[in-house]
């Protein structure tokens, strides 16, 4: 097991889908009292919405599942692809956005879907401008790729040793 890993969860505006990623995943990770200390946090690729809380529709669907969302939006930095161990792209157009910063990125890049079977789709759907579906949608499939993130954290090179 990586006993320092991090991971960085990163969608287009850091308000919606990557801060239910990082939720999810320390619920997911404080629920089985995984050993050893796993950083997970969360950005966008625009700054649009810096300082801002999780949209409050994403929030009060990940709070009726028990799951409250407390970060704040950030961009991106270069810096982060060669800090974090794991960086999950939501959609490919975020991939491509986060592939141009770095050519070698030391972080290990990866799309959600990547973690899922091929019954879901490729994209984590952007839920902003559509109904409170979208919302739940996005964390169905957040949650169904947990159990497949947790197992690729536990193979991840302890950055320590
Ligand atoms: P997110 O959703 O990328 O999942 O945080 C969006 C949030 C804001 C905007 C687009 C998508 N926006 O255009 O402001």
């Amino acid at each position: 097991m990586c006993n320092s890993c991090s991971v960085l969860f990163v969608c287009l505006g850091n308000i919606c889908r990557s801060p239910a990623g990082e939720g999810l995943l320390q619920h997911s990770i404080d629920t089985y009292k995984l050993q050893g200390t796993i950083k997970i946090d969360s950005a966008g690729t625009i700054g649009y919405h810096s300082g801002k809380p999780a949209d409050h529709r994403m929030r009060n669907a990940a709070l009726n599942r028990g799951i409250p969302l407390l970060s704040l939006s950030r961009k991106i930095t270069v810096e982060d692809l060669h800090s974090f161990n794991l960086i999950i792209a939501m959609d490919r157009e975020n991939l491509a956005d986060i592939q141009r910063m770095a050519p070698h990125p030391t972080a290990k890049l990866n799309l959600l879907s990547d973690f899922l079977g091929d019954d879901w789709p490729s994209d984590v759907p952007d839920p902003y401008y559509g109904g409170d579906d979208g919302f739940e949608y996005v964390l169905d499939m957040i949650e169904a790729a947990c159990p497949s993130i947790i197992d690729s954290i536990s193979s991840l090179n302890d950055p320590d040793q």
